[in-house]
């Protein structure tokens, strides 16, 4: 039997406070559903600390307001409502996802006076993808979507609208076996993938996407800096679509997807290298506060 995400025993924190998990439950006519007018974060506790929580919820509200939405929740008090969401669900080691939306007041497309809400919920997630792919590393598929530019929509924010291009290009990847898809921007460069910030590594320089129309991901920013402190260079900048043949190494990057190497994107295959698996350790020793 399948275990769907609205049938669950446990506790989701809705608008201060802690419902039954099945409870948890908004009207059909709630603006976000029409609308895509909801922003939300993807969060790991790992041994019952979430990692860069601050981070997390500063986006969190950061992107809300850029869609001109006052979360009526501090910093302060989001992170204590996660620290009470894990602890109400016994968790230690789970995935966060914090969710904010536009409410039912009205179905319009302009809504400036609806009421603002926020719901947490948390679940264990151990590892986003199975130990044979985080061994053989990740197969993707070139997206025939394109992530916007920002003068097109609000391309750096986690907002819920941005992921319509993200599901149809998972959807279509995975139909044809792939693990996911990575997309190209509107100027035809190397983006990102749906769920993931993207490195590539060519005679042992890094280089990623500079974060102009993606989400510049927390765990990205974590891993630029781990690789400069082991003295490897890395250069965010455009990167045409046409040089990913020129790259040895390639990693994905995310909060769910942690640091997974990928082996080929469409017809190029890359080797699970060395400056792969040192960062991915980095990291797990970084979250599990091993260093
Ligand atoms: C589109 C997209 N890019 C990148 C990321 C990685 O961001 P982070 O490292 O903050 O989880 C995510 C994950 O949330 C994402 O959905």
């Amino acid at each position: 039997m399948v275990l769907t995400m609205d049938d669950r025993d446990g506790y989701i924190w809705l608008d201060g406070q802690l419902v039954d998990w099945r409870s948890a439950n908004v009207h059909i006519l709630t603006h976000a559903m029409h609308y895509a007018s909801s922003v939300f974060e993807g969060e790991r506790a790992y041994n019952g600390v979430v990692f860069e929580q601050d981070k997390h919820h500063q986006r969190l509200i950061d992107g809300a307001a850029f869609m001109g939405m006052k979360v009526p929740w501090s910093l302060e008090q989001i992170n204590q409502a996660v620290s009470d969401t894990l602890k109400a669900n016994g968790l230690v080691d789970a995935y966060v996802r914090p969710l904010v939306w536009r409410g039912a007041e009205r179905i319009s497309v302009s809504a400036p006076d609806a009421t603002i809400h926020l719901a947490i919920a948390t679940w264990p997630w151990p590892k986003y993808f199975p130990d044979e792919v985080i061994k053989n590393g990740m197969r993707l598929d070139i997206s025939k979507w394109r992530r916007p530019s920002p003068e097109t929509a609000p391309a750096t924010i986690k907002a819920a609208g941005l992921y319509m291009i993200c599901t149809l290009s998972s959807n279509e990847a995975l139909s044809k076996g792939y693990n996911d898809a990575l997309l190209l921007d509107y100027r035809g460069d190397i983006s990102e993938a749906t769920g993931a910030n993207i490195f590539l590594i060519r005679d042992g320089v890094i280089h990623t996407p500079d974060p102009h129309c993606i989400l510049n991901g927390i765990t990205r920013q974590t891993i630029i800096r781990l690789a400069r402190e082991r003295g490897i260079e890395v250069i965010e900048r455009p990167i045409p679509f046409e040089e990913l043949g020129s790259f040895d190494e390639v990693f994905l990057t995310g909060t769910a997807y942690e640091v997974i190497g990928v082996s080929s994107i469409g017809d190029h295959s890359f080797t699970m290298g060395d400056t792969t698996r040192q960062l991915a350790k980095d990291y797990d020793d970084l979250v599990n506060r091993r260093v």
